[in-house]
């Protein structure tokens, strides 16, 4: 298939992308490198340094057989302070994405959502039925997109499928998490596993949880992109289908520190801070769905296997 992917120069873009050309795929990476980086887009893509909402019209004028939207803003501290950036960012650029594919006759979607749309839902592990009751901007322009995408599918016959992701984390190879301004747990810990932090910040840990601190569910980054190609392939005209996809386990924050002093071998000091505002007490995914219908199965599953790619690509990358 002839594929444009949206976000390809970001993390999990990056990688889907990879895997596509790796697959025998053609595809072609929009990305205006607000937040990725031109060297992550892979060799075999040819790169479009855009913003998207600029070039939709013109580049799928050019015919492809389907879409993977990753472009996006996914701060959720930043979508509180600063709405306008993520109802724009993230929602108006997407509905000139669906009214360009709609003009050019481009039936297949896939689309990342997240499981933010969740909010703090009272069931674990967390179905797709579960009412989705985000708690912060992100997660609502993540949701309004994922309607948007419903009535596009309903109306003009899109192929499409959202893809609620829940903590993504590893690497692939040459391809991982680079942020500037870093907020996730795993690429933190390693930081300081790497001198770059004195300590990690464990914010709270009086949760109603096992060990007091904060659940999540952590999901190789390889097996999400697996998780695209089988939504693209599965996809059927006129039907949007959501799937979770998590590992269905549960880790709390001490157990990720944890695995990550074992994994690398430093101590990597720990203090007990805040809550951070907005955070879940747990979210861990249901992913049946996910296996009966896409036929997929995470085959890295294990938190240890997990931290020890992204120890990798920390350790390679550091200096960058
Ligand atoms: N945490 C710390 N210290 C840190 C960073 C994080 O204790 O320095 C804790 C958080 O409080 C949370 C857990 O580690 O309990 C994971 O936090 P992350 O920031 O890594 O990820 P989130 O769970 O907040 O969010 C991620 C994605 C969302 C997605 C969500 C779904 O960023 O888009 O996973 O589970 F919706």
């Amino acid at each position: 298939m002839r594929l444009l992917v949206t976000g390809g120069a970001g993390y999990v873009g990056s990688v889907c992308a990879a895997r596509l050309c790796e697959a025998g795929h053609e595809v072609v990476v929009v990305d205006d490198l607000s937040s990725g980086h031109a060297d992550a887009v892979p060799g075999g893509c040819r790169f479009v340094e855009a913003e998207l909402s600029d070039v939709a019209d013109s580049l799928l004028a050019e015919g492809f057989d389907g879409v993977l939207h990753f472009a996006a803003k996914s701060l959720v501290g930043e979508s509180m302070q600063d709405p306008s950036k993520y109802w724009h960012g993230n929602v108006v650029t997407t509905l000139r994405l669906l009214e360009a594919m709609r003009k050019h006759e481009i039936t297949r979607l896939v689309f990342s959502s997240t499981a933010a749309v969740y909010g703090q839902p009272d069931t674990i592990p967390i179905p797709e039925d579960t009412p989705a009751q985000p708690t912060n901007t992100y997660g609502a322009t993540k949701l309004a997109m994922d309607h948007a995408i419903e009535s596009y599918a309903t109306a003009h016959g899109l192929a499409a499928t959202s893809l609620r992701y829940f903590n993504v984390a590893g690497a692939y190879g040459a391809y991982g998490e680079r942020h500037a301004v870093e907020t996730h747990l795993i690429p933190i810990v390693l930081q300081v596993a790497l001198g770059q932090r004195e300590y990690v910040q464990i914010f709270g840990d009086d949760w109603p949880t096992q060990d007091g601190t904060c659940v999540r569910d952590y999901i190789h980054v390889a097996d999400l992109a697996d998780a695209h190609l089988r939504a693209l392939e599965l996809a059927q005209p006129g039907r949007h289908r959501i799937y979770n996809l998590g590992n269905g386990t549960g880790f709390s924050v001490k157990q990720v520190v944890d695995t990550c002093r074992q994994v690398t071998g430093h101590p990597i000091p720990a203090r007990v801070s805040p809550r951070r505002e907005g955070d879940p007490a747990s979210l861990v995914a249901s992913g049946e769905r996910a296996r009966q219908e896409l036929n997929w199965q995470p085959h890295r599953a294990e938190l240890d296997t997990i931290v020890r790619h992204a120890w990798e690509f920390a350790h390679a990358h550091h200096r960058d």
